[in-house]
Formats: structure tokens, C-alpha cells, sequence
């Protein structure tokens, strides 16, 4: 087991590619602390504790820190995984209160996860954080302004962290998935899934799982000389 002895947070684990994580972090032997701001958590296969966190919320934040203050003061793993999508405006119709939605939480939730992280692990290393953005943080697709935006800054807050926290211990790196088999994906018009799908050179949807296995690698000490990496699990789309 790769991750024994570590402890490890994540967010957006409720269901899809947060659970996926959680799932993988706990069968490599690590204690999981799930998070999402659902307040009841879903059954989990391993050693999972479940807690509820907006992580958009400073307030929710503190009282995670909590949490793993009450466990000795360290996180050897941050996933942030929580994601939203609500909405297919481009910026031509975007509204004030979806781009704010969508920034909180795919933007300001994992500067905030971070924070928490960091602040706490400076000094106390080592620490991995893997961040989830997308394939639309590196490349556009048509419309989706505010998440292009939130995924495009959480690629560069990642290498941002990476950089800054190098010789303390603390490592960073981001995933970007592809087309990915969630209920997220499952949310959005078929035809739009119809066309990223198209664009998938291996023409195939992923696997939550096919994720997490990145995220155990990157999270792991496996690892260990790998920080500000942006890792694409996209069926080959960011390569064309
Ligand atoms: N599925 C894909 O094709 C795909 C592709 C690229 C990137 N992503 C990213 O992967 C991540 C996971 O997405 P998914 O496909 O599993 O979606 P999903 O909708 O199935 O799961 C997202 C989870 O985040 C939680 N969440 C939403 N708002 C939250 C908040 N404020 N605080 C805490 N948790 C919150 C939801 O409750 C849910 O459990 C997201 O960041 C998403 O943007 C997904």
C-alpha cells in the first residue's frame, strides 16, 4: 500500500471523481477525511470519515482545520475536487451571479483548501496537494466563461503554490480530466457531451476511476520530484 500512514482530505467527494479519490486514497492505506458540502456523505468503501464543508465558505474551512487539528495538526494529502457547472453562458450573457458562483467555488474553494493546507503543513512538510481542473482550464470549448476562467486560474494558482512552497516540502500538482462519466456530465446536454467526445482521439468517456489513479500517484511519494506538473487524463484531447 502506497499511502499507509498518511492522512489525506478531500473535497467534492460526495459522488463522481471526488469519490473516486477517496475511494482510491483509502485502498492505498490512507485515513480519508471526505468532505462535500452535502451534509450527510454517501457510503465509502474504507477507511473514510465524512465531514460536510462549502468549500467556498472561510467559516466552513476553519472547522476543518479543526477537525484535523483534533488529529494531530497535520495532512500529509489535499485533494480538491469540488467542481460546479451549472451553467453554458459565454461571456456575452454570463451573469453577475453565476460567474460569482461559479469563481467561489471552482476558484476561491481550492485557494481556500490550500490556505488551510499550507498553513498548516509550512515548516512541518511534506505535503501534497492535487488539484482537479479540466481539460477547459488549458483549451477553450465554446462558452462556459466562468468555468474557463476558474479552471484556467486554478492551473496557474498550482504552479503558483508549487513554485512558492518548493523547498519547504510542499508539493502541487493538477490534474486536468477529459470527458469523464459523472453526474455532472450526465447534467449537460447530450449533444454538447456528443461533441467533446467526438474530439476524444481514444473515443471513449472516462472512468472516474482512471482520475483517482492519477490523483494516487501525484498524492503519493511515489512522486516525490514531481510539483507543478499539469497532468491531462483526457483520452488524448489536449494533444492534438
Ligand atoms: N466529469 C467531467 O467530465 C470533468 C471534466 C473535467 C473536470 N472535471 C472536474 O472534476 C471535479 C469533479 O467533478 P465531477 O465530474 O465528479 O462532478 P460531480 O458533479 O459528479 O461532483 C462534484 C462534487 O462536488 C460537490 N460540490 C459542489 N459544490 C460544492 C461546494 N461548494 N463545496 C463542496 N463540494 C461541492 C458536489 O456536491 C459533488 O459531490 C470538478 O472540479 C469538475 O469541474 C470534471
Amino acid at each position: 500500500m502506497k499511502l499507509q500512514g498518511k492522512l489525506a482530505l478531500v473535497t467534492g467527494a460526495y459522488r463522481g471523481i471526488g469519490k473516486a479519490c477517496a475511494e482510491a486514497l483509502a485502498r492505498e492505506g490512507a485515513r480519508v477525511i471526505a468532505t462535500d458540502v452535502s451534509a450527510q456523505g454517501p457510503g465509502y468503501e474504507g477507511d473514510v470519515l465524512y465531514h460536510q464543508c462549502d468549500v467556498g465558505s472561510q467559516a466552513d474551512w476553519e472547522r476543518i482545520g479543526e477537525a484535523i487539528d483534533a488529529e494531530g495538526g497535520k495532512i500529509d494529502i489535499l485533494v480538491n475536487a469540488a467542481g460546479v457547472a451549472p451553467t453554458k453562458s459565454g461571456v456575452h450573457d454570463v451573469t453577475m451571479e453565476d460567474w460569482d458562483f461559479i469563481l467561489r467555488v471552482n476558484q476561491t474553494g481550492v485557494m481556500l483548501g490550500m490556505r488551510m493546507a499550507t498553513a498548516r503543513m509550512l515548516g512541518k512538510g511534506p505535503l501534497s496537494i492535487v488539484n482537479i481542473s479540466s481539460i477547459w482550464g488549458q483549451v477553450a470549448g465554446t462558452g462556459q466563461i466562468a468555468y474557463h476562467a476558474s479552471k484556467g486560474a486554478v492551473i496557474n494558482m498550482t504552479r503558483n503554490v508549487a513554485v512558492t512552497y518548493a523547498r519547504q516540502g510542499i508539493r502541487a500538482n493538477v490534474i486536468l480530466p477529459g470527458l469523464i462519466d459523472t453526474e455532472m456530465v450526465r447534467a449537460q446536454k447530450p449533444e454538447m457531451n456528443a461533441v467533446t467526445l467526438a474530439l476524444t482521439p481514444m473515443g471513449r468517456i472516462g472512468h472516474p476511476n482512471e482520475i483517482a489513479e492519477g490523483v494516487v500517484y501525484l498524492a503519493g511519494d511515489t512522486s516525490s520530484f514531481v510539483t507543478g506538473a499539469v497532468l491531462p487524463i483526457d483520452g488524448g484531447f489536449t494533444a492534438q
